[in-house]
C-alpha cells in the first residue's frame, strides 16, 4: 500500500481564502478590520522565516498587521512593557510574540502577561484552562490545524486510538486534549516511555511532535495508520547544496504502510498559519462580542 497524502498546503489555502472573506465582511459589515501583532525578540533564523510568513499572510487576508522586531538585547521588563501597550491597544486583536525567546527572558512571564482574549497562540493560562473544560478559549494553532486535517480525512474520529509523541505545551498537550473532545482514545508518548514502538504500533491516528529528523520508523506504524508529521527539521548539508527539510517521521519507508500521510513540507506547516489567522478573527468577533462569520 502506498499512502494518500494529506495536502495541508492546499487545505491552508482554502482557509486563509475563507478567513479573507471573513475579514471584508466584517469590515463591511462593522466597519473593522481585525489586526494582528506579531513580536520577534532577537535573529533566530527559523523563527525569521515564520514570522515573515506569518505578517505577509496576515497582510495577504486584509488584516492589520504590525511587526514588532527587537533586538536580542532587550530586556523582559522592556517587552513585558510593550505587551501591555498592545493589550492597551484597541486595533490590536491578536498578539504573538514568536518563541523561543532568549534565555534571560522568562517565557511564561511573557505568555501570561498577553492578554487571554488576545492571545492567539492559546498558550496563556486561562486559555489552557479554557480547552481542557468547556473548550471557548482560543486554540493553539498547530494541534487546530492538525484536527481540522484529521476531520476532513477521517470525518468522525469517535472511539479512534490516537497516540501522541511528544508532551510540549505548545503540541503535545493541546492536541490531546483536542483529540480526547473529540472522542478519541488518547496516549501521550515521549522521551521516557518504556516501549515506545508498541505503544506507536496501537495508533489509528499517530502524531509526531519530537523534533527529531526521521524518528518514526515504518515498523513502528499500524497498517492503515493516519499520520501527521509536526517536525521540521533541517538535514545537514550535502556538498554545496544546503541540507534538505524533513519530518519526524521516515516518511519514505512509513508511507508504504500508512492509509494517509502529511508530507514535510507542505503538511501541518502551512495550516499553523492559516489557524493562526482564524484565531485572530475569531478573537476579534469575541473581544467586540458579534457573531464570528463561517470560516
Ligand atoms: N515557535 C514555534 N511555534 C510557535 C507557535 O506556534 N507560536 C509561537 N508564538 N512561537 C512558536
Amino acid at each position: 500500500m502506498s499512502a494518500k497524502l494529506i495536502d495541508g498546503k492546499a487545505f491552508a489555502d482554502g482557509l486563509i481564502k475563507r478567513v479573507g472573506v471573513a475579514v471584508s465582511k466584517l469590515n463591511n459589515r462593522y466597519n473593522f478590520k481585525p489586526g494582528l501583532a506579531v513580536v520577534l525578540v532577537g535573529e533566530n533564523p527559523a523563527s525569521e522565516v515564520y514570522v515573515k510568513n506569518k505578517i505577509l499572510q496576515t497582510e495577504k487576508s486584509g488584516m492589520v498587521s504590525i511587526e514588532h522586531r527587537l533586538p536580542e538585547t532587550t530586556s523582559e521588563k522592556e517587552l513585558l512593557a510593550l505587551v501591555k501597550s498592545l493589550n492597551e491597544d484597541d486595533k490590536i486583536d491578536g498578539i504573538l510574540v514568536q518563541l523561543p525567546l532568549p534565555k534571560h527572558i522568562n517565557e511564561n512571564a511573557v505568555i501570561n502577561s498577553i492578554s487571554p482574549s488576545k492571545d492567539v497562540d492559546g498558550f496563556s493560562i486561562p486559555n489552557v484552562g479554557l480547552l481542557s473544560t468547556s473548550g471557548e478559549g482560543l486554540i493553539p494553532c498547530t494541534p487546530l490545524g492538525c484536527l481540522l486535517l484529521l476531520q476532513d480525512h477521517l470525518g468522525d474520529l469517535t472511539g479512534k486510538n490516537a497516540v501522541i509523541i511528544g508532551r510540549s505545551n505548545i503540541v503535545g498537550k493541546p492536541m490531546a486534549q483536542l483529540l480526547i473532545k473529540a472522542n478519541c482514545t488518547v496516549t501521550i508518548t515521549h522521551s521516557k516511555t518504556k516501549n515506545l514502538e508498541g505503544e506507536c504500533k496501537k495508533a489509528d491516528i499517530l502524531v509526531a511532535a519530537i523534533g527529531s529528523p526521521l524518528f518514526v520508523k515504518k515498523e513502528w506504524v499500524k497498517n492503515g495508520a493516519v499520520v501527521l508529521d509536526v517536525g521540521i527539521n533541517r538535514l545537514p548539508p550535502e556538498g554545496d547544496k544546503k541540507g534538505r527539510l524533513v519530518g519526524d517521521v521516515d516518511f519514505e519507508n512509513v508511507i508504504e504502510i500508512a492509509s494517509a500521510i502529511t508530507p514535510v513540507p507542505g503538511g501541518v506547516g502551512p495550516m499553523t498559519i492559516a489557524c493562526l489567522l482564524r484565531n485572530t478573527v475569531t478573537a476579534s468577533c469575541k473581544r467586540r462580542n458579534i457573531n464570528e462569520p463561517e470560516m
